[in-house]
This record gives C-alpha cells, sequence and structure tokens, in this order.
C-alpha cells in the first residue's frame, strides 16, 4: 500500500470518566487518562460533554483545556447550554452531535439538512469563538451538502452502521457509503474525519481512505486498556494505522 497523509488519531476517554462516574470516585481520572493516551501516540482527545453528565463534567473540560499538551475535541450537542459552555471554555474543536438521553451512545448523524438555520447559527457562533467546527453525520450526500452549506470547517462521519454491519454484504455497502462520503466531503472543501464503533479488526480498512484526515476512537481503545493499559493500548492502534499506510 503506497504511504499518504500521516493520519490523526483522536482518542476519546469518555468510558475512563464512565467508570468514575459508575462508583462517584474520584479515580480513574480522564486526565491522567488522556495524558497516557498522548505517550502512547494520540494527536488529539475527544470528550463528550452530555446533558445527562453520565460521564464527563464540566470540570473535566476545563481541567483538561488547563493541562493538555494537545488540542482538546469538545463533543456537544446543539443546545443553549452546550453552546454557552463551550463558547466559555474554548477548546481547539467542536464537534456537534445529535443526543438523546436513552441513548447508550450516539446513534446516528446530526439531521443537517432539516435544520440548516440552526445549524449555521451555532457554527458561527463556536467559530467566533475560535473552535474549529465539525459536524458528526451519516455518510449521507445531502447531509454532506448541508454541512458544506453550513459553514462548518470539518466532517466526521458517522462509522457506527459500518462497525455494526452483521454480514460481509452489509458491511461493503456500509464501507462504499463511507468511502463515497470522503469523497464527497472532500470535493467540497471539508476536513473530513471519522468515528464510532471503530476497534482493532475494523479500523484499518476507514484508515486506508486517503481523504480521512482522523479517527476518534474511544470505546475499543479504553476496553483493551483493560487488559494492557491505555498507553500500550493507544500504541497498537497507532500500529495498526501505520500498517494501514497512514503512519
Ligand atoms: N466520534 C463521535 C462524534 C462520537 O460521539 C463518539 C462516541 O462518543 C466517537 C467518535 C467514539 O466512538 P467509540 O467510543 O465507539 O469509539
Amino acid at each position: 500500500m503506497p504511504e499518504t497523509d500521516a493520519i490523526q488519531l483522536g482518542v476519546n476517554v469518555d468510558h475512563v470518566a464512565a467508570i468514575r462516574q459508575a462508583r462517584l470516585t474520584a479515580y480513574p481520572d480522564p486526565i491522567a487518562a488522556a495524558e497516557a493516551a498522548l505517550r502512547g501516540g494520540a494527536d488529539s482527545i475527544t470528550v463528550h460533554l452530555r446533558e445527562d453528565r453520565r460521564h464527563i463534567q464540566e470540570r473535566d473540560v476545563e481541567k483538561l483545556l488547563a493541562t493538555l499538551a494537545a488540542p482538546l475535541n469538545l463533543e456537544l450537542a446543539v443546545t443553549e447550554e452546550m453552546l454557552a459552555f463551550a463558547e466559555r471554555a474554548r477548546p481547539a474543536y467542536c464537534c456537534l452531535v445529535p443526543e438523546r438521553r436513552e441513548e447508550l451512545t450516539t446513534e446516528g448523524g446530526l439531521e443537517v439538512s432539516g435544520q440548516i438555520g440552526r445549524i449555521k447559527q451555532a457554527v458561527v457562533r463556536l467559530q467566533t469563538a475560535g473552535c474549529k467546527v465539525s459536524l458528526f453525520i451519516d455518510a449521507d450526500a445531502g447531509q454532506i451538502a448541508a454541512a458544506a452549506r453550513s459553514g462548518a470547517d470539518m466532517i466526521e462521519i458517522h462509522t457506527g452502521a459500518y462497525a455494526e454491519a452483521r454480514t460481509e454484504a452489509e458491511r461493503e455497502r456500509e464501507f462504499a457509503r463511507i468511502r463515497d462520503g470522503v469523497a464527497r466531503g472532500g470535493d467540497l472543501g471539508l476536513q473530513v474525519n471519522a468515528g464510532h464503533g471503530l476497534h482493532y479488526d475494523n479500523t484499518r480498512d476507514v484508515a486506508a481512505l486517503p481523504g480521512v484526515a482522523e479517527l476518534n476512537i474511544g470505546h475499543a481503545i479504553v476496553a483493551r486498556a483493560v487488559f494492557t493499559g491505555l498507553e500500550e493500548a493507544v500504541k497498537e492502534m497507532r500500529r495498526l494505522l501505520r500498517e494501514a499506510g497512514r503512519g
């Protein structure tokens, strides 16, 4: 495989905070986890401040911003509370995501084309605060075109349907949607990232798509860290990205 541009790896540490919140203890510390992820080769750290605060808390975001030697990517719902928080916190990157309280994780991409005015306003507010803005969307032509119209800097293609495909045919179909979405986003001048449900067996093919600038991966890395430690789990993911020609 020919060597193309290095891919950026954002490591999501929400699940470290989820273990802490399960018992309301002071450990494990997501800030220490973020530092370990950076030692393992992460380029940035991602956290999602959910409306129900099930894992990451405001104080985690503030501490990460004060101490982290890497950019922070804050995932947030398009609500007044979250937008106002992001405007005050001013992380390097903001990723707008859909959010439903009862979901286990972020299911499906953000509806952009059906609420373009609201998304545009959120994008402008966050950009005015100095953040680069990404929209977490499905690999859908209409949503990608709307994302470009919204003025967002980037899109993150939701890889959940690909990760959860039950048959090889379904997996191939979902992979083709991602591949086409990546090309379409690039043609429209957007930086294209990808993430959700990526693990040590399904990431290689997505990483090998040369138009993908960054992957955001959380659950699989934190799960592997139980056995290997977080630094090593991130190193293993980085090795895999190198094998995909994106080291
Ligand atoms: N990208 C976005 C926008 C997400 O919401 C999430 C999950 O919080 C991820 C990536 C990471 O997904 P996973 O934990 O399945 O790797």
